[in-house]
């Protein structure tokens, strides 16, 4: 469909859990943040039936995020759910891969295209401080393991601060460039303060061809990722919430003082 700016809706993102088993010193502050409730999460079965909607809205681009996607439990179930959906033509999942390795194979048969994995640094001792706790070696195992399972093209996503010369930036191109891995790089961003850039190798932040739609892990429906607006798909109803979404959606974003990318999935 097409929003009021000519622009073709056909991208939706699903954040499936608000939950994170790394605590990137960017994203979450050290002690954690207050969780949805079991309660509030959208079940599977929601999950299924709104992208089923969507789809039939002109949706053919999903992605499966979070938080982290792979704690929820029984992922692979939903992937199963959603690739069984006709009309999808990509379908993929952005993951810290820490659990990976376990998932990649049940992945792939589950119906997943392809990941994309988080990776800001290849040094053991400088991951364990971003990620304030995590093993570097779990991820590249989880890299190898998706490559391995054919969830292909992997592409690795790098937060950087400034530039893609910093250090942690170029140890990490020096590793996609030997695994032939494409990357994006990320420039940190600050949702609060209105701080967003374009993706470096990817079309996220473009707001004059933004395609996309988010979904939270407790059905609040958004726009853009750098706006207030939200639309509660079980209150409104699914095709009623993806009509006013679409229609809602700005020009372009300022900032968003109730979202964080931990419960809206970057
Ligand atoms: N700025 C930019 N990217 C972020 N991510 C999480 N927080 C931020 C932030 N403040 C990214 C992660 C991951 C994706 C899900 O979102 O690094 O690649
Ligand atoms: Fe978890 Fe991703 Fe946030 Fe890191 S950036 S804490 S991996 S959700």
């Amino acid at each position: 469909m097409l929003d009021r700016f000519d622009r073709s809706i056909d991208y939706l993102r699903l954040s499936v859990t608000d939950r994170c088993n790394l605590r990137c010193i960017y994203c979450m502050p050290a002690e954690g943040v207050p969780l949805v409730r079991h309660k509030d999460i959208l079940t599977y079965n929601e999950i299924a039936e709104f992208t089923r909607i969507a789809v039939g809205k002109g949706i053919t681009k999903v992605r499966i995020t979070g938080g982290e996607p792979l704690v929820r439990k029984n992922i692979t179930i939903l992937v199963r759910m959603i690739s069984d959906i006709p009309g999808i033509r990509d379908l993929s999942m952005t993951t810290n891969g820490v659990l990976l390795k376990e998932h990649a194979v049940d992945l792939k048969e589950a119906g997943l295209h392809r990941v994309n994995v988080s990776l800001d640094s290849v040094d053991e001792g400088r991951f364990t401080a971003i990620t304030r706790g995590g093993n570097v070696k779990d991820v590249i195992e989880g890299i190898d393991a998706a490559i391995n399972a054919g969830l292909t093209p992997v592409k690795i996503n790098c937060v950087i601060k400034n530039s893609t010369e910093e250090k942690d930036a170029l140890e990490v191109t020096e590793f996609c460039h030997r695994k032939g891995l494409e990357i994006r790089y990320i420039r940190q961003m600050d949702l609060v303060k209105g701080h967003f850039y374009p993706v470096d190798g990817g079309d996220g932040g473009r707001c004059q061809s933004c395609n996309r739609l988010r979904l939270t892990a407790n059905g609040m429906l958004k726009p853009c990722l750098f706006s207030d607006i939200e639309i509660d798909i079980r209150k409104t109803g699914y095709e009623k919430a993806i009509l006013e979404a679409i229609q809602m959606k700005p020009e372009c974003g300022i900032r968003n003082l109730t979202g964080s990318f931990y419960n809206i999935g970057g």
